[in-house]
């Protein structure tokens, strides 16, 4: 996709700062959106400076860039040469985000994995809002049941009729909109005091996110049991549900995150900002490359 090593390399730094000051981002500014919920990476890594880093760079600006208008898209880089140092990637964020939430959201995700797995080939991260991998094997459509995280809050006073209504719940958002058969990537249900939600990788087909979904609300309800709240994260989908509304890691769903959206307008403006000079780069070095070899065609 990108030409001259020159103008890979600018791009390069270029990203690199841009992980920089997302991270340098005050923790105070953080939403319930972006919390933390996991992350890993792989064991293989790749050489600084290689054709793999420059292709993972442009993956990571692809995605970031993508994140402003939607919220699931998948990237595919490979050396313009050869198929070696292909890298593919994702993200996937909650489907109630709004397009610049998403986008922010992404980026704050880059910028935590890039500080997580410096030179990992592949990683992953899980924040609230959103969801982030790349590796440089691809994954890209492949069903993933892998159990990646399970945590239950405290034992709580369920009765047998909430208990029921809890577990109805959870079947509800498992089988999506059985009435229309819609498929619909995040789905929320609420039943007297219990909500809850669940999402899949906008890479699944229908049928493969029901029978994630229906795996993960499974092993949440034996897990969990009678319990405040419970989360269970597969590779390619998550369920949780909240009984009684706040829990202390915000993840309730809810869109509380206001009182932050001044913060987040400030961040997203030099987001596009740099995004965009990164673009007026690519474009003026491309320039820049024909004209060098024009010149050296001619003599
Ligand atoms: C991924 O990278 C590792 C380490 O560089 C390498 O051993 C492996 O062959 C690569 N896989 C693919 C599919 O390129
Ligand atoms: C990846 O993205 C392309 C182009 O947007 C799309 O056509 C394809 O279906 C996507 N693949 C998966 C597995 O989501």
């Amino acid at each position: 996709m990108w030409k001259g090593k020159k103008g890979t390399q600018k791009i390069n730094v270029l990203v690199s700062v841009l992980s920089l000051s997302l991270l340098a981002t005050p923790s105070t500014s953080a939403t319930t959106t972006e919390s933390f919920v996991f992350g890993g990476c792989s064991q293989q890594k790749y050489t600084p400076g290689s054709a793999y880093e420059s292709n993972l760079n442009s993956l990571l600006t692809s995605l970031v860039n993508s994140a402003m208008f939607t919220t699931y898209n998948n990237f595919t880089i490979q050396s313009p040469s050869s198929s070696q140092n292909t890298v593919y990637g994702l993200f996937q964020c909650r489907g109630d985000l709004s397009p610049g939430d998403c986008g922010h959201c992404v980026a704050r995700a880059i910028g935590q994995l890039s500080s997580l797995c410096p030179v990992s080939c592949g990683g992953a991260l899980q924040l609230q809002g959103c969801f982030l991998k790349y590796d440089n094997v691809t994954f890209l459509g492949v069903e993933d049941k892998t159990e990646v995280l399970r945590r239950c809050g405290p034992s709580v006073g369920y009765d047998s009729d909430s208990l029921t209504r809890r577990d109805a719940v959870l079947d509800y958002v498992a089988a999506g909109d059985g009435s229309s058969g819609a498929y619909k990537p995040y789905r929320t249900g609420v039943s007297g005091d219990v909500f809850a939600a669940a999402q899949c990788v906008g890479d699944l087909s229908a049928g493969e996110c029901q029978d994630c979904l229906s795996d993960a609300v499974g092993r949440l309800k034996t897990y969990c049991g009678a319990t405040a709240w419970g989360d269970l994260y597969l590779a390619k989908c998550y369920a949780k549900f909240t009984k009684g509304g706040a829990r202390s890691n915000g993840g309730g769903g809810g869109s509380n995150d206001n009182n932050n959206d001044d913060e987040i307008e400030k961040t997203l403006a030099i987001l596009i900002g740099l995004i965009a000079g990164v673009a007026l780069l690519i474009v003026f070095l491309s320039f820049l490359r024909k004209v060098c070899e024009k010149g050296k065609g001619g003599k």
